[in-house]
């Protein structure tokens, strides 16, 4: 547990030091390619595969598993990104992503286009 919470504070220092939680990080942009960079990347990977180390420290989900494509809607998304995970180990984003952005993101990881970033 003690490791989980340390994984977690070092995951949210590397984004806070690189600027990726902050509401300007992605200019304001209602681009869901933009927002995803600036504000998911860091934790779900580019692509939106994680890379093996922050599966290691903070069981983040693979974007693009089939487990979760089979199931993904904008509005699963949206509530992930609103209010993060139960665990807290994705942090709300609510208040430093604008509503128009959530959705704009949203839309993106759901879509098939998502997919294109492989
Ligand atoms: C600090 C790291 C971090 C950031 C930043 C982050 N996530 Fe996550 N995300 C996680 C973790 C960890 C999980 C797995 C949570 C769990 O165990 O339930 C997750 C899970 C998810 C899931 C899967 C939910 C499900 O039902 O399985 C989606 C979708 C998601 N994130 C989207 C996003 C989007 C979109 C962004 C950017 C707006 C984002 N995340 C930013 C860490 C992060």
């Amino acid at each position: 547990m003690v490791r989980v919470a340390l994984g977690a504070s070092l995951a949210l220092g590397a984004c806070l030091a690189l600027g990726a939680c902050k509401a300007d990080a992605s200019d304001g942009s209602v681009e869901g390619p933009k927002i995803f960079e600036t504000m998911c990347a860091a934790c779900h990977g580019p692509t939106g595969k994680p890379t093996a180390a922050m599966v290691a420290r903070l069981n983040v989900r693979d974007l693009t598993s089939p487990e979760l494509r089979a199931r993904v809607t904008p509005e699963l998304v949206e509530k992930q990104v609103r209010k993060g995970s139960d665990n807290k180990l994705m942090p709300a984003l609510e208040g430093a992503l604008t509503d128009a952005q959530i959705k704009a993101v949203a839309a993106y990881v759901a879509s098939p286009a998502f997919l294109d970033r492989q």
